[in-house]
C-alpha cells in the first residue's frame, strides 16, 4: 500500500531516497516548491533562505507530509556559510540553486549597489553553493546541480537589464561546470522557468499577469510552482543520467528557442 506522499511523486522518479537536497531560496515561491516536491521523491533536504520564518515555513510543510528536512539560514553570497552548512548536514547529492530576487527596473535606474547585488545573489550565489557542494559530490561518486536561470537568461525582457545578463551568465557557467565536472559524475543543468505565479511575481499585480498572459504565453496563463518543480526532480533524478549541460526551460510556448 502506497501512502498519500508516495502517490504525488511520478511513478518514474521515486527515486530520491538516501539523497541529501540543497534548495537555496526555499523559504517561499518556486524553491518552497522544489523542496517540497524533492523531499515526495525521498531526499532529505537542507531548506536555505536568507529568511529564518520562510525556511521554518518549508520545513514544516515537508514534515508535515512525512519527509525529512532542515532549515539553513545564510545568504548564498556568503560562501563560508554555505560550507558551513554543507559541512554540517554532510554529504549533499543535489544542488539547486534557486535563490534570486528581481527589480523591475530600467537601465537608469540601476547603480553599480544594485548590478553588484543581482549579479552576486544569482552567479556568486550559484558559484558559492556549487563549491561547497562539489568536493562532497566527488567523494559520492555522483550528483546533480541544477542551476536556476529564466526565460530572461534566453530572450530579452525590457526590464532589469543586470537580471537578464546574470540569468544568462548562470547559463554560461552550467555549461562550464558541466565539462569540468562530468568525470566526475556531476550532472549540471539549467532550469529557465518562464512566468510563474510566486510572491515575486503576484508583487507586480494581477493586471499585469493578465496581460502578460493574453499577450505573450501560448498557454494563456503563468506557471504553478508545482509544475516547474517536475521539471527540477527529473533534473536532479537518475531519469535524467545522460543530461548535461543542457537548459530546459518550461515557459508554455513563449519562446521556442534552439542551441
Ligand atoms: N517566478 C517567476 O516567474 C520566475 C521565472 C523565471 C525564473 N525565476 C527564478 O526562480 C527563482 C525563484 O523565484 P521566485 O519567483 O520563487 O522568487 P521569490 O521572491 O518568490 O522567492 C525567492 C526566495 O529566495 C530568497 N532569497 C533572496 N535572496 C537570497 C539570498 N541572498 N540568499 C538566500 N536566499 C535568498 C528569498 O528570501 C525568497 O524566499 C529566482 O532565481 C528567479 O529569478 C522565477
Amino acid at each position: 500500500m502506497t501512502t498519500d506522499t508516495q502517490d504525488r511523486a511520478p511513478a518514474a522518479i521515486r527515486s530520491l531516497t538516501g539523497r541529501t537536497a540543497l534548495v537555496t531560496g526555499a523559504g517561499a515561491g518556486l524553491g518552497r516548491a522544489y523542496a517540497l516536491a524533492l523531499a515526495r521523491c525521498g531526499a532529505a533536504i537542507l531548506v536555505n533562505d536568507i529568511g529564518a520564518a520562510g525556511a521554518a515555513e518549508t520545513v514544516q510543510l515537508i514534515e508535515s507530509e512525512g519527509g525529512r528536512a532542515r532549515a539553513a539560514v545564510f545568504d548564498v553570497r556568503d560562501g563560508a556559510a554555505s560550507a558551513a552548512a554543507v559541512a554540517e548536514a554532510g554529504q549533499v547529492a543535489i544542488l539547486i540553486n534557486n535563490a534570486g530576487i528581481d527589480e523591475g527596473k530600467k537601465t537608469e535606474e540601476i547603480d553599480e549597489a544594485s548590478f553588484d547585488r543581482m549579479f552576486d545573489i544569482h552567479l556568486l550565489g550559484c558559484f558559492l553553493c556549487g563549491q561547497a557542494v562539489i568536493p562532497g559530490m566527488k567523494a559520492l561518486g555522483g550528483g546533480a546541480i541544477v542551476n536556476v536561470s529564466s526565460i530572461n537568461g534566453m530572450i530579452a525582457d525590457d526590464t532589469d537589464p543586470h537580471y537578464n545578463a546574470a540569468k544568462a551568465g548562470i547559463i554560461g557557467l552550467t555549461k562550464a561546470w558541466a565539462k569540468e565536472l562530468a568525470p566526475w559524475n556531476i550532472r549540471v543543468n539549467s532550469l529557465a522557468p518562464g512566468h510563474v505565479r510566486t510572491p515575486a511575481t503576484t508583487l507586480r499585480g494581477s493586471e499585469r499577469m493578465r496581460m502578460v498572459s493574453e499577450t505573450r504565453i501560448p498557454f494563456g496563463r503563468y506557471a504553478e510552482p508545482e509544475e516547474i518543480a517536475e521539471a527540477a526532480v527529473f533534473l536532479a533524478s537518475d531519469e535524467s543520467a545522460f543530461i548535461t549541460g543542457q537548459v530546459l526551460s518550461p515557459n508554455g510556448g513563449e519562446a521556442i528557442v534552439g542551441i
